[in-house]
């Protein structure tokens, strides 16, 4: 293993599209930023300099952090935000994981702009459990608005209603070439006749699940969030924002182009439109006019197409690489995710939509939970967040009117190396809504999932605990649930927030805090000394 060293200056930068131009904030002047090369292993070491007015903080999405917490980035909960002209050093192992991953700014959403891939290869000499492809090739979906995104959300917390919808999709930073006004043609995906090729897709969206196809050709599944699975063919993958898929796709046409489409998957039934992003499979060879082949996106709320996908999704559970799923559980949780609705005295109609899990709407502390955590400061937060829903609590019918979510910076205490059960359990409080939930610092299996209410009697006994799939983000499906299962291995403070941005600034979020071992290697490290401070 080695120590590889990357730069990242936080610069603003202008940017066209949509036929109009503004300024972004960015890594290295990059949209998508740089990609993050490591093999399984490595140690990272990642300078990020604050060139922006705005205060900046980064997380390297699903890696795992074993005991450097210090290192993974969302603001106020593990560090304090770089303030402007300030830096600070991220400094982690990949331990244990190969695959693609991607790395965020986790502060505002600044995320919107401020991303890219981690690609962490095999160790060396080992090779993937699938045909070695002839080629690999990021594909980073994103979502662009005209305006300023700060300005975006601020409106909204403003006014209490929801913030205004994208303009558009981008496959690897743009719209594509069938978006209304794009003096750019594209992303192109140039391919060789009888080659196969793996794509490291990856849902960079701030508020979008989103369907990802390719026209006249197949897709095989070989890993999600850095997991392998067990090879399936399909023709269209569903995405959440925050997770990734690794695709095999054999250029087996021959000549043509083909259109390759990012469309939004909202099974929500107050489903707002928005636009399809495009790209062209472009076979080496073939005329530059060629008529492209099309493809048509499945419908927003095309749910089957979406079950399709995750239902096939299963661990690769091979000897190399064994599913090990808790079988006895020590904590066994039960959240309701969902939005609600708070009286607002300065909002437009006297309310503010909100968010919650347990009916608990998380306030931001204004110190980092892992320092208040690790250096015993009182005040910060308390370790009472329920594990059970408020009772009575009738998580899929309407609530009366008078109905609020309580307000507080609470964590749930998990003893190290204590084994989880999680239900997540959508609401209907104020619309069933899809919310990928993402844990930071672990990887849970997905034991079971299921529409409308979960059955504590009958649910169980359908899980699967043989290979279910392994992830860090799960779709909670509108209007059902999800079982998940991790190992509570990792001590530190740790997050967990549906990864649908404008959900996370509602309120929809919580973290878990992992009390050390007794064991030498069981304990969160000393803090870096460039920690940024409050
Ligand atoms: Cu990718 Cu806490 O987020």
């Amino acid at each position: 293993s080695m120590v590889r060293h990357y730069k990242f200056n936080v610069v603003m930068k202008n940017s066209t599209k949509l036929c109009s131009t503004k300024p972004i904030v960015t890594v290295n002047g990059q949209f998508p930023g740089p990609t993050l090369v490591a093999r399984e292993d490595d140690t990272v070491l990642v300078k990020v300099v604050n060139h922006v007015k705005y205060n900046v903080s980064i997380h390297w999405h699903g890696v795992r952090q074993l005991r450097t917490g210090w290192a993974d980035g969302p603001a106020y909960i593990t560090q304090c935000p770089i303030q402007p002209g300030q830096s600070f050093v991220y400094n982690f192992t990949v331990t244990g994981q190969r695959g693609t991953l991607l790395w965020h700014a986790h502060i505002l959403w600044l995320r919107a702009t401020v991303h890219g891939a981690i690609v962490i290869l095999p160790k060396r000499g080992v090779p993937y459990p699938f045909p070695t492809p002839r080629r690999e090739k990021v594909i980073i979906l994103g979502e662009w608005w005209k305006s300023d995104v700060e300005a975006v959300i601020n409106e909204a917390m403003k006014s209490g209603m929801a913030p205004n919808v994208s303009d558009a999709h981008t496959i690897n930073g743009y719209p594509g070439p069938v978006s209304a006004c794009s003096s750019h043609g594209g992303y192109n995906l140039s391919v060789h006749p009888g080659r196969t090729y793996m794509l490291r897709i990856i849902n960079a969206a701030l508020n979008e699940e989103l369907f990802f196809k390719i026209a006249g050709h197949q897709l095989t599944v070989v890993e999600v969030d850095a997991s392998y699975v067990k090879p399936f063919k399909i023709d269209t993958v569903v995405i959440a924002p925050g997770q990734t898929t690794n695709v095999l796709v054999t250029a087996n046409r021959g000549s043509g182009k083909y259109l390759v489409a990012a469309s939004p998957f909202m099974d929500a039934p107050i489903a707002v439109d928005n636009v399809t992003a495009t790209a062209t499979l472009h076979y080496s060879g073939t005329l530059a006019s060629t008529i492209t082949t099309l493809t048509v996106p499945p419908a927003k709320n095309a749910t089957p197409v979406a079950t399709n996908f995750t239902s096939a999704l299963r661990s690769l559970n091979s000897i190399k690489y064994p599913a090990r799923v808790p079988l006895k559980i020590d904590h066994s949780l039960f959240f309701t995710v969902g939005l609600g609705v708070n009286p607002c005295a300065t909002c437009i109609n006297g309310s503010r939509v909100v968010a919650d899990i347990n009916n608990v709407t998380f306030v931001m502390p204004t110190i980092a939970l892992l320092q208040a955590h690790v250096f015993n400061i009182s005040g910060v937060f308390t370790d009472d967040f329920p594990a059970n829903p408020p009772t009575p609590f009738n998580y899929t019918g309407t609530q009366p009117t008078n109905f609020q979510t309580v307000k507080g910076t609470k964590l749930y205490r998990l003893a190290y190396n204590s084994t989880v059960q999680l239900v997540l359990q959508d609401t209907g409080m104020l619309t069933p809504e899809n919310h990928p939930v993402h844990l930071h610092g672990f990887n849970f299996f997905e034991v079971g999932r299921g529409v409308g209410n979960f059955d504590p009697n009958k649910d169980p006994k359908k899980f699967n605990l043989v290979d279910p799939v392994e992830r860090n983000t799960i779709g909670v499906p509108a209007g059902g649930w999800t079982a998940i299962r991790f190992i509570a291995d990792n001590p530190g403070v740790w997050f967990m927030h549906c990864h649908l941005e404008v959900h996370t600034t509602w309120g929809l979020k919580m973290a878990f805090v992992v009390d050390n071992g007794k064991g030498p290697n069981e304990s969160v490290l000393p803090p870096p000394p460039d920690l940024p401070k409050c």
